[in-house]
């Protein structure tokens, strides 16, 4: 027998429904803000990545899955080239909005994107190698009530889907030049216990020492307890960006707490960072992460460009609906079940649902040739609303008895009204 492979899994029919019925939220509150979808190809050219989401990040040093394919339109050449499964979306994001210059269109461009995500970790509740992500990037605006804009979006879905106890934490990263100055009041602070720090630590200490902050390590968090922070080296610029979208968030009345040691492991954060956290989920709780990247579009080949965006973690999403034991409304009951006894009955009943599948009702027979008991229960398990009863004594007379589910009535139809009546009975 053949397994997926670790860190992946299959989604099953009852489960797909759940998924379902969450891509219908997340479309209707993309509807609602104004945001367009984008879909961007599962795999790009490595080199993306590495200059898109940074050479420091765990993501672009261990986590890609990275693969070489030699051009065979091109064989007598050394022609080879290296591509990667996606594991992010905001840096295909970004090569699309340069590639097909959605900057010219009225700013600012609102994108969301839904689906697998890849990332090469060791798997547990909530990681894993193959995930799903729903995420936005919003293109062209550098003003704070856009940030607040993008956080109030992903805080009402949560509180549309009913997850009660999420947690907003924000920070800000400052822009290269406050950051340049936080970097040297760091490396200076930090010099004397550099070689106590661990691996990770130690080689972020030259490339990016910020991320050391935010290192999960118990030897480092205590070596670094008294680290400066870069809310208390920003500019005043940044200073003034991070106050503003505080002041909107109040003004939207959601809560948020300030964690000055949030940095986020990816590179191209520049002032707000954020992230959603749900404690019900065990130790992978943020369920949402996001920021701002005010260089990133430049740093790809476009114009400089100011961008935003998050993305949701949908199995994680989906993990704390369980805990927060919400449903989603499924509608999922069938119009019409249509039960056959004989051979005969079989092909009145099939022509009957044909039609009625055709003028948009959802139905479903036995193909099994089953028992007229067994029959009915299937008909119950798939919520039927109506159910179109054939036997023997049905065909002789050309009639079939229709049943409401619901109230239990039956009533015998010939088999020309059979259609009509349902379609009036169902609506
Ligand atoms: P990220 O923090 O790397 O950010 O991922 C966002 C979310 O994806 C995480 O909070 C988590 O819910 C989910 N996630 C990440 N890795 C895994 C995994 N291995 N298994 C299951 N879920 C996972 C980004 O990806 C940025 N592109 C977000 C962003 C968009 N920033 C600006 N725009």
């Amino acid at each position: 027998m053949i397994n997926t492979p670790r860190g992946t899994y299959d989604i099953l029919p009852e489960e797909a429904k759940k998924w379902q019925l969450l891509e219908n939220t997340l479309r209707k509150w993309c509807k609602r803000y104004q945001i367009q979808e984008i879909r961007t190809p599962i795999f790009e050219y490595t080199d993306l990545f590495q200059r898109g989401v940074g050479e420091t990040t765990d993501i672009v040093q261990k986590e890609m899955f990275t693969f070489s394919i030699k051009n065979k339109e091109n064989s007598d050449k050394d022609d080879i080239k290296s591509f990667t499964l996606r594991p992010e979306g905001t840096a295909s994001t970004v090569r699309a909005f340069i590639n097909n210059k959605l900057y010219g269109q009225p700013q600012p461009t609102k994108l969301f994107y839904m689906g697998p995500m890849f990332r090469y970790e060791r798997p547990q509740a909530g990681r894993n190698r193959q995930f799903s992500q729903f995420g936005i990037e919003v293109f062209g605006s550098d003003h704070p009530s856009i940030d607040a804009e993008v956080i109030s979006f992903a805080n009402h879905i949560f509180k549309d889907l009913g997850i009660k106890n999420v947690r907003l934490e924000i920070n800000s990263v400052g822009c290269p030049t406050c950051r340049q100055q936080h970097k040297e009041i760091m490396m200076n602070k930090l010099a004397e216990v550099r070689e106590e720090l661990c691996t990770d630590c130690d080689n972020r200490f030259e490339r990016n020492p910020l991320r050391i902050l935010d290192c999960k390590n118990e030897a480092c968090k205590q070596l670094t307890q008294d680290a400066p922070l870069l809310s208390d080296h920003l500019c005043s610029d940044c200073d003034e960006h991070f106050k503003s979208v505080q002041k909107y968030l109040l003004a939207l009345e959601i809560p948020f707490h300030i964690n000055p040691r949030l940095v986020r492991g990816l590179d191209y954060y520049t002032q707000t960072a954020f992230e959603f956290m749900e404690d019900s989920i065990g130790a992978m709780s943020t369920i949402c992460g996001g920021g701002r990247y005010n260089g990133l579009v430049e740093q790809l080949g476009g114009q400089d460009t100011p961008g935003i965006g998050f993305a949701i973690g949908l199995e994680r999403l989906l993990l704390a609906l369980d805990n927060n034991k919400t449903t989603i409304e499924d509608d999922y009951g069938i119009d019409v079940y249509a039960i056959a006894l004989g051979e005969e009955a079989h092909v009145a009943v099939l022509k009957m649902i044909d039609q009625l599948r055709e003028h948009g009702l959802d139905c479903e027979k036995d193909f099994l040739n089953r028992s007229m008991k067994a029959q009915m229960k299937a008909a119950n398990r798939l919520k039927a609303k109506h159910t179109i009863i054939v036997g023997e004594a049905e065909l002789a007379d050309n009639k079939a008895i229709i049943r409401n589910m619901e109230t239990s009535e039956q009533q015998a139809i010939s088999f020309d009204g059979v259609v009509n009546y349902l379609l009036g009975g169902s609506k």
